[in-house]
């Protein structure tokens, strides 16, 4: 199914799985190579971020990438604003134009989600240190399950466009590997595209962790967004979730 590509790590195809993430974390741990890639048709336990549910009806795209980075483990979160830039270009170079990242590294389209990223990191048995990538999109769901209708949508749903999996997939892994091998420690080669993409500077945010609104002001040199609080308080935020208020 994703024969053909030029790479030389493994691109593995499974029609059901519990999380290509759980998977392919497993597999790092036992030797997997960079760059391998597993792909799931549908997920029955998909995960998302801060320990939620990832629904992974068939029609998606759910896909995961192992990455063994030479870089601090610190800086290792930042790769989700890799596979963030990667899905935008990879949504372009199937037709879908639009789509914007919600900071950290969440994609909408039309004001919607679109795609989610869950970047873990952990340490293979002999102590090496690897991320797994995992990205999951929206391709062309119409039932969103009510509590989320409202807030996410797919390709289809919102565009009209018809886009097999497949095809997206393909793209990505191709957009994942130029961008992961020209990012570097710091990704300094993408920061300027990551500020055109990322809508939320300019925005008036609820912080999660902190539970208090503030003003999104810019994204940093380090992808870390810059907040004025009430009473005129700046800081950074580098992780956790912001919901934009309009
Ligand atoms: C989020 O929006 O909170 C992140 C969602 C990440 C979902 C993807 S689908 C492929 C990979 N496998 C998982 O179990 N999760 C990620």
């Amino acid at each position: 199914m994703y024969e053909g590509l030029a790479r030389s790590a493994p691109v593995s195809y499974l029609e059901a799985a519990d999380s290509t993430n759980t998977r392919l974390k497993a597999m790092a741990r036992k030797g997997a190579e960079h760059g391998s890639v597993l792909i799931a048709g549908s997920q029955s336990e998909g995960r998302g971020r801060l320990g939620r549910s990832f629904i992974s009806p068939e029609g998606g795209l759910y896909l995961s990438m192992l990455l063994r980075p030479d870089m601090p483990p610190e800086k290792a979160a930042r790769l989700g604003c890799a596979a963030a830039l990667a899905v935008c270009a990879a949504l372009e170079d199937c037709g879908v134009q639009g789509a914007c990242i919600k900071w950290p590294n969440d994609l909408l389209l039309c004001g919607k989600k679109l795609c989610g990223i869950l970047c873990e990191a952990g340490h293979s048995s002999s102590g090496s240190f690897f991320v797994v990538l995992g990205i999951g999109v929206n391709v062309s769901t119409v039932d969103f399950p009510p509590e989320l209708r409202d807030i996410a949508g797919s390709v289809y749903s919102l565009t009209g466009l018809r886009l097999e999996p497949e095809q997206l997939g393909r793209a990505l892994i191709e957009q994942l590997d130029r961008i992961c091998a020209a990012w570097g420690r710091d990704g300094e080669a993408f920061i300027d595209e990551y500020r055109r993409r990322c809508i939320s500077p300019g925005k008036p945010v609820f912080v999660s962790h902190s539970g208090k609104k503030a003003m999104a002001l810019s994204i940093e040199d380090d992808y870390a967004l810059r907040l004025r609080y009430e009473g005129g308080i700046e800081d950074s935020v580098s992780f956790g979730e912001i919901f934009h208020m309009e």
